[in-house]
Formats: C-alpha cells, sequence, structure tokens
C-alpha cells in the first residue's frame, strides 16, 4: 500500500459530536488509506471559548484519539487566533482543504456555518436533520431523479421524547426535566417545544428533497407546549398518539410545508417515533413511498452522518468533482 496522503482539515467546535467524530475517524483511518489513499490530520481546533488553534504540520487523528485531551494538544503549545476567520486562513496556508464545524448554530441566522456562501466552497450537511441517517446522501446519490413530492417525519426528538414522557403519565415540567437529564433537551428547550428546530429541518428538507427556496418563515409552526396533557393522554390511550409532524409538498412548483402536533392514525409509520427514534416517509413518483426509522440515535450516529460527509467528499476528488467543504451538524 502506498503512503497515504494527508487529508488535512479544521475542526470549528468541540464538544460532544466532535469528541465522539475524532474516535470513530481514528477506528476508520486504516480503512481510509486502503480504499482512498488518504491520512485524516486535524490541521486546528476552533472554539468559541477556547480559542481558534492551527498546528503547522497537524495532528493524526488516531494520534488525537488516544489523548485524554486533544484540545490540549493545540491550546498548550500555540498562541491562539483572533478570530474564526484567522482560523480558516491560516487553517489554509497550513494545507487545510476542509473545514468540519461542530457549533450550536445560531438559529435566526445560521452562523458561523454560512460562512461557506461566501467563500464558494461546497457544504455538506447530512447531520443537521436526522443524524447519520441518509437523506440528502440518498436522495442525490441512490435514488437519483425519483422525484420526491412530499415527505411526513417526526424531526425533534426532544418534543417525541417529551410527548412519550407525558403518555407515560409525567406533567410537562416533570418530562423536561427527565428529558433533560436524559442529556435529550437542552436547558432552555423553547427551540425544540416551540418548534423552531422542526421547522428549520423541515426547511432544510424541503429545499433539499423538494428542491424547494423557502425560508423558516414561510413553514407553518406549532408547537407542543400548549396541548393540554390529558388530551395528549386521551389521545394515545385511543391508539393515535400525538406527535409534532414535519410535513411538506411540492405541487405546481410551490412548496406548502408545516411543523404541526397531530394525531397519528394506527397504521401510520411514523408511530415508530417513540422515545428519540425519528422518522421520515417519503412519497416519491417512481419509488412509491419509502420510509426510514433510525432508533434511538445517540451522538455516535451524529458523527458518523460528518464522517459519511467526508467520506463523500474524499470520492468526489478522487472523481475530480470536489472542491472544499463546509459541514455543519445540528439537532
Ligand atoms: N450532541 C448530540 O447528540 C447532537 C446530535 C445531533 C446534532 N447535534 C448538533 O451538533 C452540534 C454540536 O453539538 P454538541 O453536542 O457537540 O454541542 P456542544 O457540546 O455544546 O459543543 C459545541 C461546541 O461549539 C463551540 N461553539 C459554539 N458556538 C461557537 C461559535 N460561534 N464559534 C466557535 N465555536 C462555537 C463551543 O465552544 P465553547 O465550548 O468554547 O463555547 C463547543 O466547543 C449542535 O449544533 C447540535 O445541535 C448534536
Amino acid at each position: 500500500m502506498q503512503t497515504p496522503a494527508p487529508l488535512r482539515f479544521l475542526l470549528l467546535g468541540f464538544g460532544n459530536v466532535a469528541k465522539a467524530f475524532i474516535p470513530l475517524l481514528a477506528s476508520r483511518s486504516d480503512w481510509l488509506a486502503r480504499e482512498y489513499g488518504v491520512l485524516p490530520i486535524i490541521s486546528g481546533i476552533g472554539t468559541r471559548r477556547h480559542g481558534y488553534f492551527v498546528h503547522a504540520t497537524g495532528i493524526d487523528a488516531t494520534s488525537l484519539a488516544q489523548s485524554s485531551d486533544p484540545l490540549q494538544h493545540f491550546s498548550s503549545e500555540l498562541q491562539p487566533l483572533e478570530d474564526a476567520i484567522a482560523f480558516i486562513v491560516e487553517g489554509k496556508n497550513a494545507g487545510a482543504t476542509m473545514l468540519i464545524e461542530l457549533t450550536t448554530q445560531h438559529p435566526q441566522d445560521g452562523q458561523p456555518a454560512l460562512l461557506s456562501r461566501h467563500t464558494h466552497t461546497q457544504f455538506r450537511f447530512e447531520s443537521t436533520v436526522m443524524d447519520g441517517l441518509p437523506l440528502v446522501n440518498l436522495a442525490q446519490y441512490t435514488l437519483p431523479g425519483v422525484d420526491i413530492r412530499s415527505f411526513r417525519a417526526l424531526l425533534n426528538s426532544t418534543t417525541n421524547l417529551v410527548l412519550s414522557l407525558i403518555e407515560q403519565g409525567h406533567s410537562l415540567p416533570k418530562a423536561i426535566e427527565k428529558a433533560q437529564q436524559l442529556g435529550i433537551a437542552e436547558a432552555d428547550p423553547s427551540y425544540d417545544l416551540d418548534g423552531w428546530d422542526a421547522t428549520l429541518k423541515t426547511t432544510i428538507l424541503a429545499n433539499t428533497l423538494l428542491a424547494g427556496r423557502i425560508t423558516p418563515q414561510q413553514v407553518t409552526c406549532e408547537g407542543i407546549r400548549d396541548l393540554p396533557s390529558e388530551t395528549i393522554r386521551a389521545a394515545a390511550q385511543a391508539g393515535t398518539p400525538i406527535r409534532l409532524v414535519s410535513y411538506a409538498n411540492r405541487q405546481d412548483g410551490y412548496i406548502v410545508a408545516s411543523v404541526t402536533p397531530r394525531p397519528l392514525p394506527s397504521n401510520d409509520i411514523l408511530q415508530r417515533g417513540i422515545g428519540t427514534t425519528g422518522v421520515i416517509s417519503l412519497d416519491t413518483e417512481a419509488m412509491g413511498t419509502i420510509s426510514l426509522v433510525e432508533h434511538a440515535p445517540t451522538v455516535l450516529q451524529t458523527a458518523y452522518g460528518v464522517f459519511s460527509d467526508l467520506v463523500t467528499i474524499v470520492q468526489q476528488r478522487d472523481r475530480g468533482q470536489g472542491r472544499a467543504t463546509a459541514q455543519w451538524a445540528s439537532r
């Protein structure tokens, strides 16, 4: 086997997902070398509070995965750069050709992820909607020209879990508390409960799967916060549990999209969305209805989605189609 060529990239954000991504990447380094002749090298790590660091030669994923404090490899030896822009410029100078962004996104302006728009780079985002479940890649590579006409989906695990817990007898505050203890709900769960997170994801899917050009403001949105617990329990007892359903439909070139709590009929595949399990059902012209279920995803599935985008980019480069890329994961 030839010596693998370095595949240098920057990591923006070093939280739970990044910490799961490094060992996953390390465990597949030999495979990447065998299949694609590349060796993943982390040229820099940047975070809002710890600072932005670029290493002249970079550190390979396997060495970094063996470290108990990977960030320290950068922060203890190097001077921090001024900001994320300086980080990217310096990273490019050090040979990095990819930026993997794993930050908590700003929900109103999409920053810092949308930096890529200004730099004319490729932007892959498989993990943004359903962790590692292939949706963008499925439509783009596996089912080309299938013509997806609409989708229905459960895209927000916090509301799925909270509704499931209320069905089991918990009050809304208790259900939220329990979801927080399980590490699913954030400290401030408003974006999830009020449907904003599902609205962003619905927008992403409407624009990628249905070739729309809508903004989140064009999605009809209603959260679960005002649903009486008795209504939620009665619906579950009747065999039609209520879930926050994302829906988008393309008709005559127009997209109609919504995020609303709906009772699910007993034969509805979305009923598989118990706890944190996510479900999506695609109505296609050429393949009828296709449904995918992601059973109780963890951070590993999110990390895998990032890894799968990295592999896609490497494959494209091999075919001479790839340029640098930005990657953004978001739940
Ligand atoms: N955890 C999951 O299971 C999961 C699943 C699906 C999707 N996601 C999504 O994946 C992303 C990362 O999640 P996570 O769990 O890894 O989050 P996290 O543990 O909170 O880590 C976020 C990281 O991003 C950095 N950061 C935030 N804003 C930044 C900014 N403006 N500039 C530079 N760095 C910034 C933080 O830096 P500081 O620490 O210095 O503030 C931190 O290192 C989020 O968008 C999340 O919604 C997570």
